[in-house]
């Protein structure tokens, strides 16, 4: 409609243009020529042919000119969408960020296979128990996600609550053998069932993997023990921890890039110090961990991906890990890692004996040594495992005697550490390794010595 207008204002505009300006001009030229002078009918047609070629010359123009306006609103057009783009599109993206933690969570409950609505079946007894059976479901509250790993008394499990990660210990009924760590009794739950509120309290500390609840029942345990394996899997003694993105100070050892840089040495120096600070704080209130090795030292975060980075991101990041196998000082023992543990922790086990921080210590410098030269090599060790056995076979002299002889060995041991070990750090490995727990420093001057 606006277009045809158009057209008939410039039709209009040409017919009077030709009508009033133009054939006057001519009709006076010929006039003056004197051609036609009397022939009104040839002028008259000249007359209509001009104004028709005129109306098809100038419309023909005005066409032109109506491409290349038609043309430029296009790009202009363009234009303003793409500025509505650069405007509007980062929204979506934000919008889209907002939104993704609520609309990915419906998605990951699609995942894992839906909770059965009574239950399953096919839980496996407990003798052959698999933590995968927990995927998809609840414990406690917290939906399981996935199985992280198992170790010497339980599984632990990566879990989340409220779109936050969390890791959770449940405590195995029967101990799976895990070669490094052997129960010495199974009961441990009470231990940890009286402690519980003081083991919270104490992972408070900067220094350690933060504990969130302990989830122990008595009855569910004796259930479970008698074999009831539906009771374990629905309410399993638990410990729901801080989640350690980082892993284990263990799992770093696979990373050539960071073990084989020069740094490597000053990055032992600094998680023995942060480990050091964590046991002098736990030892003030009374406490012995029991369990210092490094798959129990964890990282809150990746550290980086060469020693430098490391090196640079190592402190603030460094917790200790496990303190729900802490027991107080002078408290009865109940397992013990033999790759790690001092002769005379065996020693108390035997003799019923409490623990004694300086068992620690020792565990802190063979953790150090294993560190720096990435051998677990520790020469007590085959007498410690055969010195347990004896004892859980009732064999007590033998017991001793291997006690002894892994005291022996270590009195006369030389580690061999690597040469740019930085010289505070060796003495600290040294002293830690005495076979005699009264020649081992404190906490307090290992981590006071190192920094
Ligand atoms: N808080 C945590 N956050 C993330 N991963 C964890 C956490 N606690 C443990 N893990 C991981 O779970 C796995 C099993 O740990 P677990 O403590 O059961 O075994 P372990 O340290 O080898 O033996 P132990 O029973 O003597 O402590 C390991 O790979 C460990 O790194
Ligand atoms: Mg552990």
């Amino acid at each position: 409609m606006h277009e045809s207008k158009r057209v008939f204002k410039d039709i209009l505009i040409i017919f009077l243009i030709f009508t009033f300006l133009i054939y006057p001009i001519l009709g006076l030229i010929l006039l003056a020529g004197g051609i036609f002078i009397f022939n009104f009918g040839v002028y008259f047609i000249l007359l209509i042919l001009s104004e028709i070629i005129g109306i098809l010359i100038i419309s023909s123009l005005k066409k032109k000119r109506r491409k290349v306006y038609t043309l430029n609103p296009i790009p202009y057009y363009t234009q303003r969408i793409s500025f509505k783009r650069k405007h509007y599109r980062p929204h979506r993206h934000k919008r889209k960020h907002y939104r993704s933690p609520k609309y990915s969570k419906p998605k990951k409950q699609y995942s894992p296979p839906p909770p059965p609505k009574s239950p399953s079946p096919s839980v496996p007894p407990i003798s052959n128990w698999d933590p995968n059976v927990w995927v998809g479901n609840e414990i406690h509250g917290y939906k399981v996600e996935s199985v992280i790993g198992t170790g010497g008394n339980g599984y632990v499990l990566k879990v989340s609550l409220g779109g936050t990660y969390y890791a959770m210990k449940v405590l195995s009924i029967t101990p799976p053998q895990s070669g490094t760590v052997t129960m010495i009794a199974t009961s441990g739950f009470d231990q940890l069932f009286n402690e519980s509120e003081n083991l919270k309290r104490l992972s408070q500390n900067p220094n350690f993997v933060r504990i969130y609840g302990i989830y122990v029942d008595s009855n569910i345990i004796r259930q479970a023990l008698k074999g009831d394996s539906m009771a374990y899997f629905k309410n399993p003694p638990a410990i729901v921890m801080e989640f350690m993105e980082g892993g284990s100070v263990d799992k770093l050892l696979n990373d050539r890039n960071i073990v084989y840089s020069n740094y490597w040495p000053l990055i032992v120096k600094k998680i023995i110090k942060q480990v050091a600070f964590a046991l002098d704080y736990l030892h003030s209130q009374g406490y012995v961990h029991l369990d210092i090795k490094p798959q129990n030292i964890f990282l809150l975060r990746n550290p980086g991906y060469s020693g430098y980075e490391v090196y640079n991101n190592i402190d603030k990041i460094v917790k200790l890990g496990d303190l729900g196998s802490a027991v107080r000082i002078g408290g009865r023992i109940e397992q013990a890692t033999t790759a790690y543990c001092p002769p005379d922790q065996i020693e108390a086990v035997i003799f019923g004996r409490g623990a004694d921080p300086k068992m620690d210590i020792f565990a802190l410098g063979i953790t150090a040594y294993v560190l720096l030269t990435l051998r677990r090599d520790n020469p007590a060790i085959v007498y410690l495992d055969q010195a347990f056995d004896s004892f859980v076979n009732g064999n007590i002299n033998d017991a001793i005697s291997f006690v002894n002889q892994a005291k022996q060995v270590l009195a006369t041991w030389r580690p061999m550490l690597p040469s740019n070990t930085p010289p505070d750090l060796q003495q600290i490995i040294l002293r830690s390794i005495n076979p005699y727990p009264q020649y081992r420093p404190t906490a307090r001057e290992i981590a006071y010595g190192l920094s």
